[in-house]
């Protein structure tokens, strides 16, 4: 069993599991070399054979407990009938969304354009050791619908919660296909599933119930009914985490930066702890790294603890101190 399944099944602590989100991205110079090549992000995505070489590309650099696959979360409205494109120094831009459109999907038809995602599963687990995890992940209904609806911002975030009513109809649909994509995600090889809920700082306290916890709550449903260890995410909630892991109960919490480990670890019970350290932290000098590090790892020392940082690694990042802190967590 990968260490990773250790802490999030067995609850163990005395064993060590690293990984990193967005370990597979632009601070390594051979992601950035393939990037290159492959100017149409989406595509990128899709080319199982360069995915699945790219989420490697860690793995073979670090000692790393588990591989994520290369995809994005924007693949579901993409494949739903939402071009999606990835502009530089702007970020993605989904098209406009069309609600006819959107509920003639199918079932069949999103798992045959999603194929090249689970081919590329399929290919790393073959290359990747038995005792690591590889990792497959969907975005939450919630932060998808910022990307498919509007603007991430409090006010364009307004104009589509007027409408409740559409709203929780998309979110319905959304999670069919979340679940389907999760589960041939795990049947082409995965072995535990993180949800993101990126956005979900977003919402007003009144909204988040049946915005962000309950929808999260359907997927984690799902999840363990399957027997999928499930990892979640609910970025920027605040004190919030609280009620979040009451109510949805995941496997695992990845804790944001923006939250006081010491809070977290009196307070997020009957859940292993994942993450939290700032991935600024890594541009900074190594002490500095090292001590913030030690925090963390002296915090969640008698429980079952997965390291990880609060968001994901910035393409500013220096891959050297990345192995530095690897090393460092490894023998701490
Ligand atoms: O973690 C990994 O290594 C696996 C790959 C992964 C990517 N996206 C690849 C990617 C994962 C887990 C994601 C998830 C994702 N995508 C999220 C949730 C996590 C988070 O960051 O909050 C979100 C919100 C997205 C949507 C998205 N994709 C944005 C906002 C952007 C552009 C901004 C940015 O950070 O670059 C992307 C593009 C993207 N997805 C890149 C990578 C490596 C960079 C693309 C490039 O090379 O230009």
């Amino acid at each position: 069993m990968s260490t990773l399944k250790k802490i999030l099944l067995e609850k163990q602590i005395d064993c060590k599991s690293i990984w990193f989100m967005r370990q597979a991205g632009r601070y390594l110079p051979e992601f950035r070399k393939i990037r290159s090549q492959n100017k149409n992000f989406i595509k990128l995505c899709f080319d199982s054979n360069l995915s699945s070489e790219i989420s490697l590309q860690p793995i073979n650099r670090f000692d790393l407990d588990s591989a994520i696959i290369f995809s994005d979360i924007l693949l579901v409205p993409y494949v739903l009938g939402q071009d999606v494109k990835f502009v530089k120094d702007v970020g993605p831009i989904v098209n406009k969304f069309e609600l006819d459109k959107f509920l003639s999907n199918d079932i069949e038809e999103f798992s045959r354009k999603m194929d090249p995602v689970y081919r590329a599963i399929e290919k790393t687990r073959k290359k990747l050791n038995k005792n690591k995890s590889l990792i497959s992940f969907i975005g939450a209904p919630w932060t998808l619908l910022t990307y498919m609806l509007g603007k991430k911002n409090k006010d364009g975030k307004k104009d589509f919660l007027k409408d409740k009513k559409k709203t929780n109809l998309i979110i319905k649909d959304l999670i069919k296909y979340l679940c389907l994509h999760i589960k041939n995600q795990i049947n082409s090889g995965s072995d535990v599933v993180q949800i993101f809920d990126s956005w979900a700082g977003l919402l007003d306290k009144n909204d988040l119930h049946e915005f962000c916890f309950k929808p999260n709550y359907e997927i984690v449903k799902f999840c363990k009914k399957n027997k999928i260890p499930v990892i979640c995410f609910p970025r920027g909630i605040g004190s919030e985490y609280l009620n979040f892991n009451k109510e949805v109960q995941p496997d695992a919490l990845n804790i944001d930066y923006e939250i006081d480990p010491k809070w977290a670890r009196e307070n997020l019970k009957n859940v292993v702890l994942q993450g939290g350290m700032h991935p600024q932290f890594l541009l900074k000098s190594e002490e500095k790294i090292y001590t913030e590090a030690k925090k963390y790892l002296d915090i969640f020392k008698d429980v079952p603890y997965i390291f990880n940082l609060g968001h994901g690694l910035v393409p500013e990042t220096n891959p050297e101190k990345l192995k530095k802190l690897i090393e460092f967590v490894r023998q701490y």
